[in-house]
């Protein structure tokens, strides 16, 4: 670790880490289950940016690349506790076996340790996630009783567990689309809208409040709004916290912020996109939902057009059709299949495509990130950071950027920009990839 002026304004990771989700489904069992098999020595941490991935530092004749977890000070995984909210009253083991994602080869040696993960009753309602029916909810006169229920629950979970710090990570289902308006334009009036019951307010802004109310980093791998609205940007701002956000970017869509910036670096032009899934895990049931698909839906659709600048290379990019469906289909469980047909085209207007078939495991591709998110943002706060955390945009599909700003999409500028913050962070220099070593 670098002893630059910058780094060592850094606190330590000292002491015990508590994870929180919201949700403890696929995506959250399949972390924890893997974040336990790992400190067992059972498995290795692959897909992990905060396990596995290096850091060139200086020049290259330099040769130093250490672990990104050698370079910054972060959490140790022995040192995380994991906690849980969710309606469907399953403790861990039966969530797990019940998302069908792992095998009992895999389940088995940590059945003891998973068992003992009980979720916390919800704040939940059915009016914000149709699909799912539990009975491990919170009661309250209002919405404001409700987020101050779970302010409790993070400061018992945190006495109980002699946590240092806490942050959380919303790992729960995808609730109705829902446009920013003015219950939630201001604190005030955020607050005003919660006492009110006012349908604006969803069960993920009362977790979102809860968690910078108290000082908690908040990350979405879900498309909901939750904290992506001013009143809690200027709560966290005022409060320090760190938030990023939002949705996972796993499978289509990852493949889709990779593929979209080669064709825009060699200047190939795009006639359409299709995409298409076939999901069989209750995340797939619920964006079966029409109004829980359109949050969804508009998540994935905004990459391509911020990625392909149709404004400035209309020659290449204007009108071109950008379709994305998914369709519920139960026998394939967790383990989605997605196809893309890509309709490009090259010199004198000449029609090409590109067919993509990738069967991929919706939750073995979401758990490495959320560690890594959980990791990072306890590292941001440590570092003083607070507001949104634009160099995490890498990990998901609708990246939360100040108002007014244009996310970034593009995997690989995505990467550049949180490397970059994390050399900035600890006094190194910025790399440039201008190759000029050799003149000077
Ligand atoms: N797996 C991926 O690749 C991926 C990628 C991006 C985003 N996501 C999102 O991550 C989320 C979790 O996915 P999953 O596959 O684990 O789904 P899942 O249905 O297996 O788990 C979600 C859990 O959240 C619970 N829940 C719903 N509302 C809640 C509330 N208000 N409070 C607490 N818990 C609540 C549900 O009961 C359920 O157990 C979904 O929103 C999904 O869209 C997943």
């Amino acid at each position: 670790m670098s002893n630059s002026p910058a780094s060592s304004k850094i606190a330590p990771a000292s002491g015990k880490l508590g994870i929180l989700t919201p949700g403890l489904g696929a995506v959250a069992t399949t972390f924890i289950a893997g974040v336990e098999s790992i400190r067992r020595g059972l498995a290795k941490p692959i897909g992990s940016i905060t396990q596995t991935a290096t850091i060139r530092l200086g020049k290259r004749t330099e040769n130093r690349a250490p672990l990104i977890k050698d370079f910054i000070p972060l959490a140790d995984l022995k040192d995380i506790v994991f906690g849980a909210w969710d309606p469907i009253p399953d403790d861990a083991l039966t969530a797990v076996r019940k998302a069908g994602v792992l095998e009992e080869k895999d389940v088995a040696p940590i059945a003891d340790f998973l068992a003992s993960i009980k979720p916390m009753p919800a704040a939940f309602d059915n009016h914000y996630v149709t699909r799912i029916h539990g009975t491990n909810v919170k009661t309250g006169k209002t919405k404001r009783d409700l987020a101050e229920q779970l302010r409790q629950d993070i400061r018992d979970f945190k006495s109980k567990n002699k946590l240092d710090r806490v942050v959380m990570v919303w790992c729960a289902s995808t609730e109705i689309f829902i446009k920013a308006g003015p219950q939630h334009a201001t604190i005030e009036q955020f607050e005003r809208a919660m006492d009110n019951n006012d349908e604006a307010i969803a069960p993920s802004m009362l977790y979102a409040y809860a968690a910078i109310m108290e000082n908690v980093p908040f990350a979405n791998g879900a498309p909901n709004l939750s904290a992506d609205i001013p009143a809690l940007l200027q709560l966290a701002q005022q409060r320090g916290v760190p938030l990023s956000g939002k949705d996972f970017k796993t499978g289509q869509t990852w493949l889709k912020t990779v593929i979209a910036p080669g064709l825009k670096a060699r200047m190939l032009g795009l006639a359409g996109w299709y995409s298409t899934n076939i999901l069989g895990n209750r995340d797939g049931e619920v964006l079966d939902d029409p109004q829980s698909f359109k949050t969804k839906e508009e998540s994935k659709l905004s990459v391509l057009h911020t990625i392909l600048q149709p404004e400035k290379y209309p020659d290449l990019y204007k009108d071109f059709s950008h379709v994305v469906r998914i369709n519920y289909y139960p026998p394939r469980g967790d383990n989605k299949e997605g196809w893309d047909n890509i309709d490009i085209f090259g010199w004198m207007n000449y029609p090409m495509q590109i067919k993509v078939n990738f069967l991929c495991r919706d939750s073995i591709l979401a758990a490495p990130l959320v560690l890594d998110v959980a990791l990072f943002s306890d590292f941001a706060q440590r570092a003083g950071m607070k507001g949104i955390q634009e160099w995490l945009s890498f990990f998901y599909k609708s990246p939360m950027t100040a108002p007014g700003l244009q996310p970034e999409h593009d995997l690989f500028i995505q990467q550049t920009k949180m490397k970059n913050t994390l050399r900035h962070l600890m006094g190194e220099d910025q790399i440039t990839h201008l190759g000029l070593e050799y003149y000077s």
